[in-house]
């Protein structure tokens, strides 16, 4: 598919008002050969493979791999061939990146990425080309918000969405004042900002917001700070080695135990090797917990436990789901890349995830279960939900074009 055709489609869609024409209706009904779409469905994975996400950014490639290898290997009856690119974490290359991988490249889906700096420019190519883009990590709210489209869907959470149940969580257990830390980037102000809208409306306080830059780990300065501000809790979002570092330096400042630490389970999914009795007991909140009762997850756990001899976190959930979208998706097409006809299967699609089941929102975003989890040895055990069914930010913030 040419980006001229893409562009025309897109006008196309925007001018049925979303709707579907007969050509979707068409490509719904006709295998993908009978409407000249044959050979391999090209899948660009723009993901973190170096720096602080780098793992993060195989995990979620794990789990799409997994969740097509279980179809069968195919999309809609075709092979998948995947385009990698390592997109380093770094917001400054994204546009290129992600243009690279749509009109050179050609692929027919894109499927990216883990940082929402990144994540925002892939949405404003996305926007720009009408390429089919699927968010596996990066919460950025404006994503499934002021900058949703059509073709562009999110299969992880919304940064808001992770930090307002520990809010709510942590006002209801009286704490009054907190004071939290992350990096100044769109996830780590919009988790503070989802967790302070509950925590304040339920009565609490953040007396002081301390911030550095992505991806620094100098934490040591911040660490003396809390001490002597000695707050009731520290709320935090870090994830990958940062949190790592976080989570070692916060112990070895004779904090933890002292004053409470919580977070976005970012800070304790996928590190818990890594980061030791550092993480012990530590409680956050998170779409996914390693103690699910669910068969799914069961499965699910032990499929990738076997395949990739290591166990999954939330990152290889999200690549999982991923994975199951474009092969619901697919199915529903016969393989063909017909846009409406996919764009209406992954609207109507219903995930039955190792998190539990879930369906997007009006702004394609998962509405979900959040659950609040304590870390016991090497699990992040899930104590309760926090929040059913959460649309966090309100899928009220999209307004869709074309609808
Ligand atoms: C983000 O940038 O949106 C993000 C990165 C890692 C974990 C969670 C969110």
């Amino acid at each position: 598919m040419t980006e001229e055709k893409d562009l025309r489609g897109r006008r196309a869609f925007l001018k049925q008002g979303g709707a579907l024409g007969g050509a979707a209706a068409l490509g719904a009904l006709l295998p993908a050969a009978a409407i000249g779409q044959t050979g391999k469905i090209r899948i660009g994975l723009m993901l973190p493979y170096s720096g602080t996400f780098a793992q993060l950014g195989v995990a979620i490639e794990n789990g799409i791999r997994l969740a097509i290898d279980e179809a069968g290997g195919k999309l809609g009856g075709r092979e998948v061939e995947f385009v990698k690119l390592d997109d380093e974490s770094d917001p400054a290359k994204a546009t290129d990146n992600a243009n690279r991988l749509i009109t050179r490249d050609k692929v027919d889906g894109l499927v990216g990425t883990v940082h929402s700096g990144v994540a925002l420019a892939m949405v404003r190519v996305a926007r720009e080309t009408n390429a089919l883009l699927l968010i596996p990590n990066a919460g950025a709210d404006a994503a499934t918000g002021p900058l949703c489209a059509p073709n562009i869907f999110r299969t992880s959470f919304a940064n808001g969405q992770v930090g307002y149940p520990m809010g709510k969580v942590m006002a209801e257990r009286g704490i009054k004042n907190v004071v939290t830390i992350s990096w100044k980037y769109a996830a780590g102000e919009e988790s503070v900002a989802g967790f302070k809208d509950a925590f304040t409306k339920g009565g609490g306080k953040v007396t002081k917001e301390l911030w550095l830059p992505f991806p620094n780990v100098e934490f040591q300065p911040l660490l003396t700070e809390i001490a002597s501000l000695k707050p009731d809790a520290v709320y935090t979002f870090f994830a990958g080695g940062g949190a790592v570092k976080f989570l070692k330096d916060y112990q070895a400042a004779g904090l933890k135990g002292k004053i409470p630490l919580y977070g976005a389970g970012f800070l304790t999914d996928g590190v818990l090797d890594a980061a030791g009795d550092a993480a012990e007991g530590i409680e956050t909140t998170l779409h996914y917990a390693d103690s699910l009762d669910l068969a799914k997850d069961k499965t699910f756990r032990l499929a990738y436990a076997k395949t990739f001899k290591m166990q999954p976190d939330v990152y290889a959930v999200q690549g999982y789901d991923t994975g199951l979208l474009l092969v619901q998706a697919f199915a529903k097409t016969k393989g063909a890349v017909d846009k409406p006809a996919l764009i209406k299967a992954m609207e109507g699609a219903v995930i039955e995830s190792p998190r539990g089941t879930w369906r997007m929102s009006k702004a394609h975003n998962p509405i979900q279960d959040l659950y609040l989890r304590k870390v016991v040895g090497k699990e992040n055990r899930a104590s309760g939900v926090a929040v059913k069914a959460l649309d966090y930010p309100p899928a009220d913030r999209c307004k869709m074009p074309g609808a």
